[in-house]
Protein backbone atom coordinates (compact mmCIF):
# COMPACT_ATOMS: atom_id res chain seq x y z
CA UNK A 1 0.00 0.00 0.00
CA UNK A 2 1.17 3.39 -0.65
CA UNK A 3 1.39 5.83 2.03
CA UNK A 4 -0.11 9.38 1.45
CA UNK A 5 2.16 12.35 2.35
CA UNK A 6 0.29 15.28 4.47
CA UNK A 7 1.47 18.39 4.41
CA UNK A 8 0.63 20.82 7.22
CA UNK A 9 -0.11 24.75 6.34
CA UNK A 10 -2.44 25.31 8.90
CA UNK A 11 -1.02 24.69 12.36
CA UNK A 12 -3.41 24.39 15.37
CA UNK A 13 -1.54 27.37 16.66
CA UNK A 14 -2.39 29.38 13.46
CA UNK A 15 -6.08 27.89 13.70
CA UNK A 16 -6.44 29.26 17.29
CA UNK A 17 -5.11 32.18 16.39
CA UNK A 18 -7.66 32.40 13.20
CA UNK A 19 -10.87 31.19 15.45
CA UNK A 20 -9.72 33.88 18.12
CA UNK A 21 -9.91 36.78 15.27
CA UNK A 22 -12.93 35.75 13.74
CA UNK A 23 -14.53 34.94 17.01
CA UNK A 24 -13.63 38.13 18.17
CA UNK A 25 -14.78 40.13 15.06
CA UNK A 26 -18.03 37.90 14.48
CA UNK A 27 -19.22 37.69 18.49
CA UNK A 28 -18.35 41.82 18.56
CA UNK A 29 -19.90 42.42 15.48
CA UNK A 30 -23.68 44.71 16.02
CA UNK A 31 -25.07 41.60 13.30
CA UNK A 32 -23.33 38.63 15.11
CA UNK A 33 -21.65 36.47 12.77
CA UNK A 34 -19.38 33.14 12.99
CA UNK A 35 -17.20 31.83 9.25
CA UNK A 36 -18.66 28.59 8.13
CA UNK A 37 -14.77 26.81 8.12
CA UNK A 38 -15.72 26.56 11.91
CA UNK A 39 -18.20 23.96 11.69
CA UNK A 40 -15.48 21.62 10.21
CA UNK A 41 -14.23 19.61 13.72
CA UNK A 42 -13.92 15.84 13.33
CA UNK A 43 -17.74 16.00 14.08
CA UNK A 44 -18.78 18.69 11.78
CA UNK A 45 -16.83 16.63 9.28
CA UNK A 46 -19.31 13.51 9.74
CA UNK A 47 -22.41 15.60 10.16
CA UNK A 48 -21.62 17.55 6.68
CA UNK A 49 -21.18 13.73 5.17
CA UNK A 50 -24.83 13.10 7.00
CA UNK A 51 -26.12 16.00 5.53
CA UNK A 52 -25.04 14.73 1.85
CA UNK A 53 -27.32 11.77 2.27
CA UNK A 54 -30.07 13.46 3.49
CA UNK A 55 -33.33 13.24 0.91
CA UNK A 56 -33.73 16.70 1.02
CA UNK A 57 -29.81 17.79 0.01
CA UNK A 58 -30.03 17.68 -3.15
CA UNK A 59 -26.61 19.00 -4.14
CA UNK A 60 -24.25 16.17 -3.67
CA UNK A 61 -26.55 13.76 -5.41
CA UNK A 62 -26.84 15.87 -8.42
CA UNK A 63 -23.83 16.73 -8.40
CA UNK A 64 -22.37 13.40 -8.19
CA UNK A 65 -24.34 12.49 -11.20
CA UNK A 66 -22.94 15.14 -13.56
CA UNK A 67 -19.36 14.15 -12.65
CA UNK A 68 -20.67 10.72 -13.47
CA UNK A 69 -21.66 11.95 -17.32
CA UNK A 70 -19.51 14.37 -18.14
CA UNK A 71 -16.33 12.91 -16.13
CA UNK A 72 -14.87 11.51 -19.58
CA UNK A 73 -15.25 14.86 -21.27
CA UNK A 74 -13.29 16.49 -18.14
CA UNK A 75 -10.66 14.27 -18.40
CA UNK A 76 -9.87 14.47 -21.76
CA UNK A 77 -10.18 18.72 -21.82
CA UNK A 78 -7.91 18.99 -18.71
CA UNK A 79 -5.13 16.40 -20.02
CA UNK A 80 -4.33 17.04 -16.22
CA UNK A 81 -1.63 14.98 -14.34
CA UNK A 82 -2.36 16.75 -10.80
CA UNK A 83 -5.93 16.92 -8.91
CA UNK A 84 -5.79 19.49 -6.75
CA UNK A 85 -8.58 19.37 -4.59
CA UNK A 86 -10.07 22.77 -2.96
CA UNK A 87 -12.07 21.51 0.88
CA UNK A 88 -11.90 18.00 -0.28
CA UNK A 89 -13.52 16.68 2.40
CA UNK A 90 -14.22 12.82 2.32
CA UNK A 91 -13.20 12.94 -1.60
CA UNK A 92 -16.06 10.58 -1.94
CA UNK A 93 -17.31 12.24 -5.60
CA UNK A 94 -13.65 12.47 -6.85
CA UNK A 95 -13.13 8.95 -6.80
CA UNK A 96 -15.37 9.56 -10.22
CA UNK A 97 -12.54 12.03 -11.58
CA UNK A 98 -9.81 10.12 -10.60
CA UNK A 99 -11.09 6.90 -12.81
CA UNK A 100 -11.47 9.36 -15.37
CA UNK A 101 -8.06 11.04 -15.22
CA UNK A 102 -6.18 7.27 -15.19
CA UNK A 103 -8.29 5.90 -17.51
CA UNK A 104 -7.38 8.53 -20.11
CA UNK A 105 -3.53 7.79 -18.67
CA UNK A 106 -2.93 11.49 -17.87
CA UNK A 107 -3.08 11.21 -13.57
CA UNK A 108 0.05 10.96 -11.79
CA UNK A 109 -1.23 13.19 -8.29
CA UNK A 110 -3.88 13.92 -6.40
CA UNK A 111 -3.57 16.93 -3.67
CA UNK A 112 -6.53 17.10 -1.40
CA UNK A 113 -6.49 20.83 0.59
CA UNK A 114 -9.02 21.25 3.32
CA UNK A 115 -9.13 22.78 6.98
CA UNK A 116 -10.51 19.69 8.93
CA UNK A 117 -7.41 17.32 9.40
CA UNK A 118 -9.54 14.30 10.37
CA UNK A 119 -11.33 14.36 7.01
CA UNK A 120 -8.12 14.76 4.78
CA UNK A 121 -6.48 12.26 6.93
CA UNK A 122 -9.04 9.54 6.21
CA UNK A 123 -9.41 10.29 2.86
CA UNK A 124 -6.07 10.21 1.68
CA UNK A 125 -5.87 7.03 3.31
CA UNK A 126 -8.50 5.67 1.77
CA UNK A 127 -7.56 7.40 -1.76
CA UNK A 128 -3.93 5.84 -1.67
CA UNK A 129 -5.10 2.43 -0.90
CA UNK A 130 -7.47 2.18 -3.47
CA UNK A 131 -5.03 3.92 -6.07
CA UNK A 132 -1.78 2.71 -5.26
CA UNK A 133 -0.30 4.41 -8.86
CA UNK A 134 -1.64 7.78 -7.85
CA UNK A 135 0.76 9.59 -5.35
CA UNK A 136 -1.70 11.36 -2.60
CA UNK A 137 -0.44 14.63 -0.75
CA UNK A 138 -2.95 15.98 1.74
CA UNK A 139 -2.60 19.48 2.84
CA UNK A 140 -4.30 20.45 5.87
CA UNK A 141 -4.51 24.68 4.59
CA UNK A 142 -7.37 27.06 4.19
CA UNK A 143 -8.43 28.01 0.86
CA UNK A 144 -8.89 31.81 1.75
CA UNK A 145 -5.49 32.28 2.82
CA UNK A 146 -2.26 29.49 1.92
CA UNK A 147 -2.84 28.85 -1.78
CA UNK A 148 -0.08 30.02 -3.06
CA UNK A 149 2.09 27.16 -0.71
CA UNK A 150 0.03 24.26 -2.79
CA UNK A 151 2.36 22.03 -4.93
CA UNK A 152 2.78 22.39 -8.44
CA UNK A 153 2.68 20.05 -11.08
CA UNK A 154 3.47 19.74 -14.83
CA UNK A 155 -0.78 20.13 -15.82
CA UNK A 156 -2.90 20.93 -12.86
CA UNK A 157 -6.67 21.05 -12.97
CA UNK A 158 -7.94 22.84 -9.33
CA UNK A 159 -11.46 21.21 -8.49
CA UNK A 160 -13.43 23.23 -6.15
CA UNK A 161 -16.62 20.73 -6.13
CA UNK A 162 -20.01 20.90 -3.90
CA UNK A 163 -21.11 24.48 -4.17
CA UNK A 164 -18.30 25.38 -1.53
CA UNK A 165 -17.74 28.75 -3.18
CA UNK A 166 -21.12 29.99 -2.33
CA UNK A 167 -20.56 29.74 1.25
CA UNK A 168 -18.13 32.52 0.50
CA UNK A 169 -18.96 36.03 0.78
CA UNK A 170 -19.15 37.95 -2.22
CA UNK A 171 -15.69 39.85 -1.30
CA UNK A 172 -14.13 36.94 -0.43
CA UNK A 173 -15.41 34.70 -3.66
CA UNK A 174 -13.53 37.40 -5.77
CA UNK A 175 -10.03 37.30 -3.88
CA UNK A 176 -10.36 33.42 -4.54
CA UNK A 177 -11.02 32.94 -8.06
CA UNK A 178 -8.11 35.17 -8.10
CA UNK A 179 -5.90 33.47 -5.84
CA UNK A 180 -6.84 30.12 -7.74
CA UNK A 181 -6.04 32.08 -11.05
CA UNK A 182 -2.37 33.77 -9.66
CA UNK A 183 -1.15 29.81 -8.99
CA UNK A 184 -2.31 28.31 -12.07
CA UNK A 185 -0.12 28.92 -15.41
CA UNK A 186 -2.35 29.82 -18.81
CA UNK A 187 -3.46 26.49 -20.16
CA UNK A 188 -4.52 24.53 -16.45
CA UNK A 189 -7.87 24.05 -15.61
CA UNK A 190 -10.27 24.92 -12.72
CA UNK A 191 -13.52 22.92 -12.30
CA UNK A 192 -15.90 24.63 -10.46
CA UNK A 193 -18.89 22.71 -8.84
CA UNK A 194 -21.87 25.49 -7.38
CA UNK A 195 -25.23 25.34 -6.75
CA UNK A 196 -28.21 27.48 -9.27
CA UNK A 197 -30.64 29.45 -8.12
CA UNK A 198 -33.80 27.39 -7.66
CA UNK A 199 -36.95 27.51 -6.04
CA UNK A 200 -37.58 28.32 -2.25
CA UNK A 201 -39.62 25.39 -1.50
CA UNK A 202 -36.73 23.23 -3.30
CA UNK A 203 -34.04 25.49 -1.22
CA UNK A 204 -35.03 25.92 2.00
CA UNK A 205 -35.66 22.26 2.87
CA UNK A 206 -31.97 21.20 1.94
CA UNK A 207 -30.98 23.75 4.81
CA UNK A 208 -34.03 22.55 7.07
CA UNK A 209 -34.01 19.10 6.97
CA UNK A 210 -36.82 17.16 8.87
CA UNK A 211 -34.59 15.00 10.41
CA UNK A 212 -32.83 18.19 12.04
CA UNK A 213 -28.94 16.94 11.16
CA UNK A 214 -28.23 20.62 9.27
CA UNK A 215 -29.76 22.07 12.95
CA UNK A 216 -27.29 19.78 14.69
CA UNK A 217 -24.38 20.76 12.06
CA UNK A 218 -24.77 24.13 12.53
CA UNK A 219 -24.87 24.63 16.49
CA UNK A 220 -21.66 22.40 16.50
CA UNK A 221 -19.64 25.52 15.63
CA UNK A 222 -20.81 26.71 19.29
CA UNK A 223 -19.15 23.27 20.78
CA UNK A 224 -16.51 24.12 18.68
CA UNK A 225 -16.14 27.79 20.66
CA UNK A 226 -16.69 25.84 24.07
CA UNK A 227 -13.81 23.52 23.52
CA UNK A 228 -11.56 25.42 21.79
CA UNK A 229 -12.09 29.19 23.50
CA UNK A 230 -13.43 27.99 26.46
CA UNK A 231 -16.82 29.31 26.14
CA UNK A 232 -20.28 28.19 28.04
CA UNK A 233 -22.66 28.70 25.08
CA UNK A 234 -26.05 26.91 25.93
CA UNK A 235 -25.76 25.09 22.50
CA UNK A 236 -29.44 23.61 22.88
CA UNK A 237 -30.62 27.21 23.76
CA UNK A 238 -30.20 28.04 20.03
CA UNK A 239 -33.20 27.24 17.22
CA UNK A 240 -31.88 26.59 13.85
CA UNK A 241 -32.26 28.74 11.03
CA UNK A 242 -32.62 28.60 7.39
CA UNK A 243 -33.94 31.19 5.10
CA UNK A 244 -33.87 32.22 1.32
CA UNK A 245 -32.88 35.54 1.00
CA UNK A 246 -34.08 35.94 -2.56
CA UNK A 247 -32.26 40.16 -2.35
CA UNK A 248 -28.60 38.45 -2.11
CA UNK A 249 -29.61 35.41 -3.86
CA UNK A 250 -28.36 32.60 -0.80
CA UNK A 251 -29.73 30.68 2.00
CA UNK A 252 -28.98 31.73 5.03
CA UNK A 253 -28.22 29.87 8.45
CA UNK A 254 -28.37 31.18 11.47
CA UNK A 255 -29.06 30.19 15.15
CA UNK A 256 -31.07 32.05 17.47
CA UNK A 257 -31.09 32.72 20.93
CA UNK A 258 -34.20 31.20 22.82
CA UNK A 259 -33.45 33.09 25.39
CA UNK A 260 -31.38 36.43 27.18
CA UNK A 261 -28.07 35.04 27.87
CA UNK A 262 -24.41 36.19 28.89
CA UNK A 263 -21.82 33.81 27.35
CA UNK A 264 -18.44 33.81 28.40
CA UNK A 265 -15.70 33.66 26.09
CA UNK A 266 -12.87 33.27 28.74
CA UNK A 267 -9.82 33.04 25.61
CA UNK A 268 -10.87 36.09 24.38
CA UNK A 269 -11.86 38.16 27.76
CA UNK A 270 -15.11 38.67 26.36
CA UNK A 271 -18.55 38.81 27.46
CA UNK A 272 -21.30 38.32 24.11
CA UNK A 273 -24.79 39.81 24.88
CA UNK A 274 -27.61 38.14 23.34
CA UNK A 275 -31.74 39.04 23.70
CA UNK A 276 -33.97 36.57 23.04
CA UNK A 277 -34.51 35.87 19.65
CA UNK A 278 -31.36 37.44 18.94
CA UNK A 279 -29.68 35.47 15.66
CA UNK A 280 -25.67 34.59 14.97
CA UNK A 281 -25.55 34.80 10.93
CA UNK A 282 -23.40 30.86 10.83
CA UNK A 283 -23.35 30.65 6.77
CA UNK A 284 -24.06 31.61 3.31
CA UNK A 285 -24.81 29.68 0.76
CA UNK A 286 -25.07 31.56 -2.11
CA UNK A 287 -26.83 29.94 -5.54
CA UNK A 288 -25.51 31.40 -8.86
CA UNK A 289 -27.26 31.99 -12.39
CA UNK A 290 -24.90 30.62 -14.91
CA UNK A 291 -24.14 34.07 -16.94
CA UNK A 292 -23.20 35.57 -13.37
CA UNK A 293 -20.97 32.96 -12.72
CA UNK A 294 -19.14 33.08 -16.17
CA UNK A 295 -18.58 36.60 -15.55
CA UNK A 296 -16.96 36.17 -12.44
CA UNK A 297 -14.56 33.67 -13.95
CA UNK A 298 -13.91 36.06 -16.82
CA UNK A 299 -12.87 38.71 -14.31
CA UNK A 300 -10.86 36.26 -12.56
CA UNK A 301 -9.01 35.84 -16.42
CA UNK A 302 -10.41 32.13 -16.39
CA UNK A 303 -12.17 31.05 -19.89
CA UNK A 304 -15.41 28.90 -19.67
CA UNK A 305 -14.69 25.86 -21.45
CA UNK A 306 -17.75 23.51 -20.45
CA UNK A 307 -20.87 24.34 -18.61
CA UNK A 308 -23.31 21.09 -17.34
CA UNK A 309 -25.94 21.62 -15.73
CA UNK A 310 -28.61 18.66 -13.91
CA UNK A 311 -32.40 18.73 -16.01
CA UNK A 312 -33.72 20.44 -13.34
CA UNK A 313 -30.90 23.22 -13.76
CA UNK A 314 -30.58 23.23 -9.47
CA UNK A 315 -26.55 22.31 -10.03
CA UNK A 316 -23.72 23.56 -12.36
CA UNK A 317 -20.35 21.72 -13.58
CA UNK A 318 -18.18 24.53 -15.06
CA UNK A 319 -14.96 23.87 -16.91
CA UNK A 320 -12.68 26.92 -17.07
CA UNK A 321 -9.25 27.30 -18.31
CA UNK A 322 -6.53 29.82 -16.66
CA UNK A 323 -5.89 32.32 -19.95
N1 LIG B 1 -15.92 18.97 -1.51
C1 LIG B 1 -16.69 18.09 -0.63
C2 LIG B 1 -16.86 18.67 0.78
C3 LIG B 1 -17.70 19.92 0.85
S1 LIG B 1 -17.93 20.42 2.54
C4 LIG B 1 -18.02 17.82 -1.28
O1 LIG B 1 -18.28 18.36 -2.34
O2 LIG B 1 -18.81 17.04 -0.71
C5 LIG B 1 -16.83 21.79 2.59
C6 LIG B 1 -15.41 21.32 2.88
O3 LIG B 1 -14.56 22.47 2.80
C7 LIG B 1 -15.24 20.73 4.27
O4 LIG B 1 -14.50 19.53 4.20
C8 LIG B 1 -14.48 21.81 5.04
O5 LIG B 1 -13.64 21.30 6.04
C9 LIG B 1 -13.72 22.51 3.93
N2 LIG B 1 -13.47 23.93 4.18
C10 LIG B 1 -14.35 24.88 4.59
N3 LIG B 1 -13.74 26.09 4.64
C11 LIG B 1 -12.44 25.87 4.27
C12 LIG B 1 -11.33 26.72 4.11
N4 LIG B 1 -11.40 28.04 4.36
N5 LIG B 1 -10.16 26.18 3.67
C13 LIG B 1 -10.06 24.83 3.42
N6 LIG B 1 -11.10 23.98 3.56
C14 LIG B 1 -12.27 24.50 3.97
C1 LIG C 1 -20.12 22.81 2.02
N1 LIG C 1 -21.24 23.63 1.58
C2 LIG C 1 -21.24 23.79 0.13
C3 LIG C 1 -22.54 23.22 2.11
C4 LIG C 1 -23.65 24.09 1.50
O1 LIG C 1 -24.59 23.51 0.95
O2 LIG C 1 -23.56 25.31 1.54
C5 LIG C 1 -22.56 23.32 3.62
C6 LIG C 1 -23.91 23.06 4.20
N2 LIG C 1 -24.54 23.85 5.02
C7 LIG C 1 -25.70 23.32 5.33
N3 LIG C 1 -25.84 22.20 4.68
C8 LIG C 1 -24.72 21.99 3.97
Amino acid sequence: MTVPTLEVHLSPDEAGAALRRDARAGLSADEKWLAPKWFYDARGSELFEEITELPEYYPTRTERALLHEHAADIASASGADTLVELGSGSSEKTRLLLDALRAAGTLRRYVPQDVSKSALEAASKEVAAEYPDVQVHGVVGDFTTRLHQLPGGDHRMVAFLGGTLGNLIPSERAEFLRGVRDVLTVGEHLLLGVGLVTSPSVLVPAYDDAAGVTGEFNRNVLRVLNRELGADFDVEAFEHVAVWNARDEWIEMRLRATKKMVVHVPELALDVHLDAGEEIRTEISAKFRLNGIASELSDAAFALAECWTDPDERFGLLLAEAV
